[in-house]
């Protein structure tokens, strides 16, 4: 089940409130200017699948949320806990950071945590199957995969050449909780 739990920036240890039903999430969400909709994500991949298979297995939501959106590319993240490069690819974006496009992911089998600090706040989001993710550019945020990363995610970017972490070069990401269980659901 997909979660939120909102914090004060300077306590990391007992979060302010904690929610998991859908509708209340989307309306905490919108107020940061954050994109949350559930999607259904049915078709049987497996993380570890290639990029063309999820592609083809989710080719009409794809093309629905280009259109909509105006996005000009998408690929796909698809990581098994096995996969050798998982601490490198969780440490990427484990720091805070912002990008100066909007990071939008639809999570289409398994789960990450996405944590967002806007203003005197820290919104922690745990993104499952069937999220589709939309965070504002110049959000400051991290994303932590966890040390068994389990997920595919299909990225939509609007200008991938200028998609790049710029890091706040802060701490709050080590202060706040890192996801370290419950990934291979
Ligand atoms: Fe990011």
């Amino acid at each position: 089940m997909s979660r939120l739990r909102i914090f004060s920036e300077d306590n990391p240890d007992s979060p302010l409130l904690v929610a998991n039903g859908q509708q209340y999430i989307v309306e905490q969400l919108t107020r940061i200017g954050v994109l949350f909709v559930k999607w259904q994500a049915n078709a049987p991949l497996a993380p570890g699948a290639t990029q063309d298979e999820v592609i083809a297995a989710y080719r009409e939501d794809i093309e629905q949320i280009v259109a909509e959106k105006g996005f000009r590319t998408v690929d796909v993240v698809s990581i098994a806990p096995d996969n050798p490069n998982r601490e490198a690819m969780r440490a990427k974006f484990l720091d805070e950071h912002f990008h100066k496009e909007d990071e939008v992911r639809f999570f289409v089998a398994g789960s990450g945590l996405f944590t967002l600090h806007v203003g005197s706040l820290v919104y922690e989001i745990k993104c499952e199957q069937g999220d589709l993710i939309g965070v504002p550019d110049s959000t400051k945020h991290w994303f932590d995969m966890g040390p068994s990363p389990y997920f595919i995610a299909i990225r939509f970017f609007t200008e991938p050449d200028g998609w790049v972490g710029h890091f706040t070069g802060t701490d709050m990401a080590q202060r706040f909780p890192r996801y370290e269980a419950g990934q291979a659901a």
